[in-house]
């Protein structure tokens, strides 16, 4: 090789380097630039088919810390969290109803605040079908109901789970 041709190469190199990296810095910021569907706790949580969202009773979707069921054929999606203190509060399957084991606030399949220290019902999160599927987002909360509010009319289907475990 000649120095000429030497030199040309490397010239062409060095212009073939700096066109890489430029490249990668474009990929990169329009990377970095893409809107993300937040997945997991505290955004979109991808679930279960709606189908196999009971009608009587309750399904819980752990990664979206919900339980979900169907008012009205409506999917809905219930935070696990107690509005009074925050406990998590488990579904009772005896009585059908949602009963904290803190301090012992009742709230019936659809949320509605039933007895107890709680200021309301449970909070809801917003549902999406895609594709037959429940897309819960858990990154907006919509308040539960004040006492009073009555989403279904379902009494106690028995007795309460002693201490509030769900069974
Ligand atoms: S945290 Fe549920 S009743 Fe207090």
């Amino acid at each position: 090789m000649s120095d000429i041709d030497r030199r040309r190469f490397l010239a062409n190199g060095w212009k073939l380097g700096a066109g890489l990296i430029a490249a990668a810095g474009v990929w990169t910021s329009w990377d970095l630039l893409q809107p993300r569907l937040a997945s997991g706790f505290g955004g979109v949580v991808r679930s279960v088919p709606a189908d196999t969202v009971p009608e009587d009773s309750v399904l819980e979707v752990p990664a979206a810390r919900a339980y979900l069921t169907k008012i009205d054929g409506e999917v809905v999606a219930l935070s696990e969290t107690c509005t009074h203190l925050g406990c998590k509060v488990p579904y009772c399957a005896s009585s059908g109803q949602f009963e904290c084991p803190c301090h012992g606030s009742v709230f019936n399949r659809a949320g509605d605040y039933l007895a107890g220290p709680a200021p309301r019902g449970l909070d809801h999160y917003p549902t999406t079908i895609v594709d037959g599927v429940v897309e819960i987002d858990t990154g907006e909360t919509v308040a539960g109901g004040p006492p009073g509010t009555m989403t279904v009319d379902e009494p106690a289907k028995g007795p309460a789970c002693e201490g509030g475990h769900g069974g």
